[in-house]
């Protein structure tokens, strides 16, 4: 059985801390734990207020990141390498270390690599920008970071397929290496250009709960990196790597979840719980330890976790993410088949919180696919009382309404969802729109041209309508219009897995 308790000294109230071996690992922030619990402020250098002209740019980032990232390209840059902000998004990022750039009176520029395609699903809540899915917003991040454009230079880049070609990096802001891919994706392509010893690799997700690759990539190698730097408030944590990442002994070429094992998670969340001075940063990473737990399905190892994080609860605000954290793990458990312990998940956060739409809404979900369709039914029809407007919600109903065999009740669901979508809405939901549309007219039989032909004019550039509209008019007999309309979806879309599936499957009958 493995402990989860840390074999090493505590703390008198019982929590548990340890420093990294080594005076060098001693950081900052955590070079003396207590004096750090009574004040802070008093020993981190980056205690001066961001200059007035970049504090106010919109960001995703703690005032304290803000200011650490000022001091880092103001005070801690020494001049030898470039400064790159991985996903700057509207430039908050960029402006705070481009302003310690200027105000030190220095000519160099921040490389600011971003898509600059506009997700609304994360950045409208943060930024009413009202942009459309896709759309490209480097004019915003533009306009946002005007007072010290002179000292950025933006470019568009899937970091997906980075490359860097601009010399040795002496500071590397990562606020993009949102999976595990990505976070291979960006070592491969940066990584070579990291000095040992030198060269700062800022990671601003560290601590967030579902980044769980950060301190299994990092912390399970601290040969390779040593801890420099972290905020206190944020998610920031500094490494700085000890050796060249690639080549004899260095890092492996890609990591995957599947790399470690759970005795491997726990033993080195456990180590980083320790570690950290703050009970703040603890439960971040215990929130993420218990969300793996749950991945996993040790109920003894999330019971110990939900312990800790309770004994810790009065100390921070951190502990009221958990629930959330619960609930993005209910869809990594969908998205690996576990679909029971995801229902299990949704309808303990419902009990725990019955207001709560959303946690009724992954409840909803994971019981649609394990075909439980009362309790969809009752999950959905809670999620639509508690918020009419949820189009996502009425779909979903309409789509239990279909299983059940619901015909005209689903068909107003469906209608009304239609009738409030437009075709910039977000991919994912004008799919779920017309996949459910599409199942009614497989179940009841009705191919409903008329009023699918009715919508063309506000779905013309959506892919799904026109499989929709081929697959209506395949089987109203009208086979040449079908290819047409298939083509105009592969044309919009040419990767779309439903329209590619009809041509590879009826292409040859042509
Ligand atoms: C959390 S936001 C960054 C917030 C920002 N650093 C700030 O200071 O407010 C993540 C950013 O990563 C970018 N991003 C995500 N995936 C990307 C990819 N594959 N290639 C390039 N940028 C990406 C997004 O466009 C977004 O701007």
């Amino acid at each position: 059985m493995l402990r989860i308790d840390s074999p090493d000294s505590r703390h008198e109230d019982g929590t548990s801390w340890r420093l990294r071996d080594g005076a060098d690992a001693r950081t900052a922030l955590n070079a003396d734990p207590d004096a750090m619990m009574m004040d802070s402020r008093s020993k981190c250098p980056w205690v001066a207020p961001l200059p007035q002209d970049v504090a106010r740019v919109p960001g995703m980032l703690s005032d304290e990141e803000k200011r650490y990232l000022y001091w880092v390209a103001r005070h801690a840059f020494e001049g030898w390498g470039a400064i790159v902000d991985l996903g700057p998004w509207v430039g908050c990022s960029s402006a705070a270390l481009a302003a310690g750039l200027r105000d030190r009176g220095a000519e160099t520029k921040v490389h600011s690599f971003d898509r600059f395609e506009w997700n609304r699903g994360y950045m409208e809540c943060h930024l009413a920008a009202n942009l459309p899915e896709g759309a490209d917003f480097m004019p915003i991040f533009l306009r946002q970071t005007a007072p010290v454009k002179a000292w950025i230079e933006p470019q568009k880049m899937d970091l997906m397929r980075g490359s860097w070609t601009g010399g040795p990096i002496e500071i590397l802001f990562v606020d993009a290496a949102k999976s595990w891919e990505l976070n291979n994706a960006i070592l491969q392509a940066f990584g070579p250009h990291l000095v040992p010893g030198k060269s700062r690799v800022i990671q601003q997700d560290f601590r967030h709960f579902p980044t769980v690759w950060f301190p299994l990539v990092f912390d399970s190698r601290p040969d390779v990196w040593r801890q420099v730097e972290a905020v206190e408030s944020g998610w920031t944590v500094t490494f700085m790597p000890q050796r060249p990442l690639y080549g004899e002994g260095g890092l492996a070429p890609e990591y995957r979840a599947a790399d470690f094992t759970f005795e491997d998670v726990c033993r080195i969340f456990r180590r980083r719980v320790d570690d950290e001075v703050g009970a703040e940063a603890r439960v971040h990473f215990l929130t993420g330890w218990l969300c793996a737990s749950l991945l996993h399905g040790d109920k003894a190892i999330e019971a110990l976790l939900r312990q800790e994080i309770e004994g810790l609860r009065s100390r921070t605000r951190a502990a009221e993410h958990l629930p959330e954290a619960e609930r993005c793990t209910g869809f990594e458990l969908m998205n690996v088949g576990k679909l029971q312990a995801a229902e299990d998940v949704g309808r303990r956060l419902m009990q725990q919180d019955p207001g709560s739409a959303a946690f009724a809404a992954l409840a909803g979900i994971a019981a649609i696919r394990l075909g439980h369709h009362a309790v969809a039914s009752e999950c959905f029809e809670r999620v639509t009382a508690l918020d009419p407007g949820d189009v996502n919600a009425g779909l979903h109903l309409a789509e239990v309404h279909v299983e059940q065999g619901h015909r005209e009740s689903a068909m107003q669901r469906i209608t009304a969802a239609l009738r409030s979508l437009s075709k910039d809405d977000y991919k994912d939901l004008l799919s779920l729109a017309f996949g459910v549309y599409e199942r009614w007219c497989w179940k009841f039989g009705t191919w409903p041209l008329a009023e699918l032909k009715a919508l063309s004019a506000r779905f013309d550039s959506v892919p799904d309508y026109h499989v929709l509209m081929a697959i209506s008019l395949a089987m109203t007999g009208n086979r040449p219009l079908a290819w047409e309309a298939l083509r105009r979806a592969l044309t919009i879309d040419p990767v779309h897995a439903r329209a590619r599936e009809i041509e590879t499957r009826y292409g040859a009958e042509r």
